[in-house]
């Protein structure tokens, strides 16, 4: 698990926590407002001290001049379902963990669903993946999702899943939850560190952080809350304040 444990201290700083970005929404959503310029984009979140960037494998290439040696890379290896596509939990594996060695990444990411008939595919397909990325020396990081819109915070799914991520030999857990009071109770579920989704907006991306550290999380994994805004180098400064301390 050299492989492993090398990259994983690429994405995480020494004091076990990582501010990450996601920018990988163009494959679910298309050219949302802030992702027009994949370059760009990248080039704002990583001067704001970013330690990590979640990309699809075709914006990659582009944005390696930007980010490479300033900031780790997370390559998502499932999806092919879009917004139009009411089975938003039809996931297929997009990029097999061997070609995200050729790409440089430091993690491959994959969605696995709870609740819904896209469960047990998912929850096979991340078996593979994880078994896959254990021949490669390649840290996984699940984004365990409970399939209900209505229950997509629910606590008690969220660390189910969370579990079933650590059993299924995930090294990572990606989730939401993060404004819940009972948040404490994911990161509880499940030994490996869990990296918090931001949602569509907060007014105060600093402040979920720092209830989320409080409550054990391992960081931030904020996506549209970060490039959403006018000024995503100053959100991710000031993410990288709170989850890494006084001075980030
Ligand atoms: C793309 C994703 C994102 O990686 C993840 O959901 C985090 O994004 P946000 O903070 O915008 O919720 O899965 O759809």
């Amino acid at each position: 698990m050299i492989g492993k444990a090398t990259r994983l201290a690429r994405l995480f700083r020494s004091d076990g926590r990582a501010v990450v970005i996601a920018l990988d929404h163009g494959q679910f959503k298309g050219a949302m407002p802030g992702l027009g310029s994949m370059p760009e984009i990248v080039r704002r979140v990583v001067d704001g001290g970013a330690d990590g960037i979640i990309l699809n494998a075709g914006a990659v290439e582009s944005c390696v001049p930007i980010y490479a040696g300033r900031c780790s890379l997370i390559v998502r290896v499932t999806g092919a379902s879009t917004d139009a596509n009411p089975a938003f939990d039809y996931h297929r594996q997009i990029l097999s963990v061997e070609e995200a060695v050729t790409l440089g990444a430091d993690a491959v990411i994959a969605m696995g669903f709870l609740g819904s008939a896209g469960e047990a595919p998912s929850l096979s397909l991340m078996a593979d993946i994880a078994e896959s990325c254990r021949a490669w020396g390649m840290p996984l990081v699940a984004e365990m999702l409970v399939a209900e819109p209505s229950k997509f915070h629910d606590v008690p799914t969220i660390a189910l899943g969370a579990r079933v991520a650590f059993e299924l030999g995930a090294d990572v857990v990606k989730a939401y939850g993060a404004g819940e009071p009972a948040f404490a109770e994911i990161p509880k579920s499940s030994p490996l560190p869990v990296l918090v989704a931001g949602g569509a907006q907060s007014a105060d991306p600093a402040e979920m952080a720092r209830q989320v550290i409080a409550r054990g999380a391992a960081g931030v994994a904020f996506g549209r809350t970060v490039f959403g805004t006018e000024n995503p180098t100053q959100v991710v400064g000031s993410l990288v304040k709170v989850v890494h301390g006084k001075g980030g």
